[in-house]
């Protein structure tokens, strides 16, 4: 038996400092549609979300809440699981920072640096980003000592602190960047970081001491380690690096981080250096996505814009709102709008899905007592000829499909498997079932044509799979096939559908949304 590749895709681990909004279900979407395209596609896959959970942030935020740290990452982590379970997320694992297999990994790994020389202590004085988690020194600040990534308030901090020898490895990571272009991804963030390393890297601070919710440093444990150096650390944790080494030993290094693009500095300079200084291997691609714009602008609560992704589950289910989702090129930020979300299960799900897979089962009911066979398109040339471009067509999508999912083009990978959906359609018009039916030379054609669009939509079934996946079931099982979860793209042939086959017509899988309701 040849093992199967592996495929081991990340997404951040977010702060439970407040419950989760459309931008981070945005993210974890993504990751998920190509978790499931690859499990399909035959591999392994692990795929990881979790929580960051320690920090001054958090430690703020609970105390203005009047409860314990813990205490207050426990509501809100279980409301991620929540959302995650809504939005039929597959995760393989969920870390949390505060377990003790983190904690073990991260106390190890920060002696290992230290042992290594390259953690040193000495006093930070500069600027930090509460929100953000972020150190600012002076140089890189805007006058009105604003964070210059997110333009908040910065807080003034002056505090005994161990250093990490950033700088040390400046050479290093410039001729790694050199010799693995693909490593940043999209190209812009890749040279975004390279004009960052180039104006000079510092020392990276990697403790506090005015807080103590985080992470003791294990010689100095008056010290917690900076939340930064705690979070990254969380991939190897799952991976096992401590606690499953054979596991560790499959799956390390990632095949990829998905984070946001505010986030690829921390992911493409700092912890490949950690991961250098640790002599550990560097995962094999950052991946850079952009950010969710609502309604034309960037959500924030001071807008009042965020959108809680839980209602809007609850009212058009998680297939609609990860169909929106994953249709936006990834790397650039996209806009979401409850207008264009109506519209596109309107227009996509509802009237081009849904319905061909409504008109097709009810004529296999009607014509032929919904039973499936594969006749034969030639006694008539025509659909002979319209019939063999539907067998072409389903077998260069699925190709265009998996090249586009391969190169993180979502969008473009969905695009063509929706002009194969219309190309049905339009198969139903030209070919007229209703015409070939009533004349009974054309059984065989009839049955041609019932079989093909049968065939074509179980072609669609599992392409639409990573990302809806209840969709993609239900058509699955309309089509009266079983075994879903045996399915695959390399068993996935024209003509897979054996004679005798008997339909089952369900409830229209996308009901259109009532607009003037609106
Ligand atoms: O940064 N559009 O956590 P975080 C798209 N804990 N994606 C968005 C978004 C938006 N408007 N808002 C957030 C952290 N995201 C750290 C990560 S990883 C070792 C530690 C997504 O809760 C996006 O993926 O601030 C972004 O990078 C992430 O949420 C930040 O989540
Ligand atoms: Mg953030």
């Amino acid at each position: 038996m040849t093992e199967k590749p592996k495929y081991y895709i990340t997404t951040p681990i977010y702060y439970p400092s407040a419950k989760l909004h459309i931008g981070h279900t945005y993210c974890t979407s993504i990751a998920d549609s190509m978790a499931r395209f690859k499990r399909l596609d035959g591999y392994e896959v692990m795929f990881l979300t979790g929580s960051d959970e320690h920090g001054q942030k958090i430690e703020q935020k609970a105390e203005e809440s009047g409860v314990t740290p813990i205490e207050y990452v426990d509501n809100i982590v279980a409301l991620f699981k929540q959302l995650w379970k809504e939005l039929n997320i597959s995760n393989d694992d969920f870390i949390r920072t505060t377990e003790e297999r983190h904690r073990e990994v991260v106390q190890m790994l920060f002696q290992r640096a230290y042992d290594n020389g390259d953690i040193y202590l000495g006093k930070y004085e500069g600027w930090y980003c509460i929100p953000d988690e972020t150190f600012w020194p002076e140089n890189k600040l805007t006058p009105e000592h604003l964070c210059p990534d997110c333009g908040r308030p910065l807080q003034r901090i002056s505090e005994e602190a161990y250093f990490f020898k950033m700088s040390k490895y400046a050479d290093r990571w410039m001729k790694f960047i050199e010799e693995n272009p693909d490593f940043i991804q999209p190209a812009s963030r890749r040279n975004e970081m390279i004009q960052f390393v180039k104006g000079g890297l510092e020392d990276l601070c990697v403790s506090r001491t005015s807080f103590t919710w985080g992470i003791p440093v294990p010689f100095d444990p008056k010290h917690v380690v900076y939340v930064w150096f705690d979070a990254l650390v969380n991939y190897i944790t799952a991976a096992g690096i401590i606690d499953n080494p054979e596991k560790f030993k499959r799956f390390w290094p990632a095949d990829v981080h998905l984070v946001g693009k505010e986030i690829v500095r921390f992911h493409s300079i700092i912890w490949p250096i950690m991961l250098m200084s640790l002599g550990i291997e560097l995962p094999k691609k950052i991946y850079g996505h952009g950010w969710l714009i609502v309604d034309g602008e960037k959500m924030s609560k001071s807008k009042g814009n965020v959108v809680d992704p839980i209602p809007l589950l609850q009212e058009f289910g998680s297939d609609a709102i990860r169909y929106l989702l994953n249709d936006i090129q990834l790397g650039q930020d996209g806009n979401f709008s409850r207008e264009r979300l109506i519209n596109r299960i309107n227009s996509d799900l509802s009237n081009d899905l849904g319905n061909l897979l409504h008109r097709s089962l009810s004529m296999v009911e009607k014509y032929r007592n919904g039973v499936l066979v594969h006749g034969d398109a030639s006694v008539d040339p025509c659909i002979g000829e319209v019939s063999s471009e539907v067998e072409k067509n389903a077998e260069a999508t699925l190709q265009r499909f998996r090249n586009g999912m391969d190169n993180w083009k979502i969008n473009d990978a969905l695009k063509a498997v929706w002009i194969f959906i219309r190309s049905l359609n339009k198969y139903i018009d030209v070919t007229m079932p209703w015409v070939l039916a009533k004349d009974e030379a054309k059984r065989a054609a009839l049955d041609a044509v019932l079989y093909h669009l049968c065939e074509g939509m179980r072609f669609v079934s599992l392409m639409v799979e990573p990302v809806i996946p209840i969709a993609a079931e239900k058509i699955w099982a309309q089509l009266g096939l079983v075994d879903f979860e045996k399915a695959n793209y390399k068993n996935l042939v024209w003509g897979g559908i054996a004679d005798g086959t008997k339909v089952a017509k369900g409830m229209p899988i996308f009901p259109r949304i009532e607009v003037e309701k609106e």
